[in-house]
């Protein structure tokens, strides 16, 4: 018998003693998906809770500049005078936006009008009554808008941001 035969006579022989099976069942065990040990990390950020006014220095539907979650980061507070989506206050109607354009990072301006936000870059249009809902234009998102919280006294707090502001990897940097 040649060296070549004998070795395919030897696999022949493990193969049907069930060496091959017990490989097989091995290889099989090590592919099976496992449950994790570790829990999923959240892809979630700690917003600072920062007081950016109180209810008495909103008049009803104009705008009260502010910044959120920090100086680099313009917003706007108003008083819708409706309950809105993501409205706080007594009457649901106080809601927070940003100011910059997700498109390209111009800045918007309030229309009282129609109680919408417009953008002087490319025209894009977002509804503070809503949710910054986008009604026009090239922005692909709608308006950033905080989550705002008010205490006993009437102090507004901005405590998150439910969308990625402008030119940010993260809204809290
Ligand atoms: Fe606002 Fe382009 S920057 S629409």
């Amino acid at each position: 018998m040649k060296r070549c035969d004998r070795q395919v006579d030897i696999g022949r022989r493990w193969f049907l003693s069930g060496g091959a099976v017990a490989a097989a069942g091995a290889a099989a065990a090590t592919v099976m998906p496992q449950k994790a040990d570790a829990s999923p990390q959240l892809a979630r950020l700690r917003y600072p809770s920062n007081r950016l006014a109180n209810v008495a220095d909103l008049k009803p539907n104009e705008p009260l500049q502010v910044a959120y979650p920090d100086k680099d980061a313009p917003g706007v507070l108003l008083k819708l005078g409706k309950a809105v989506p993501g409205g706080a206050g007594p009457d649901s109607d106080i809601v927070g936006f940003t100011t910059t354009c997700p498109h390209k990072g111009f800045p918007l301006a309030y229309n009282s009008s129609d109680k919408t936000l417009n953008c002087s870059g490319h025209y894009s249009r977002f509804d503070a009554e809503n949710g910054g809902q986008e009604i026009w234009g090239h922005a692909t998102q709608n308006l950033p808008q905080y989550q705002l919280r008010i205490d006993a006294k009437g102090d507004i707090y901005a405590e998150g941001v439910d969308e990625l502001l402008y030119g940010r990897l993260s809204n809290v940097l």
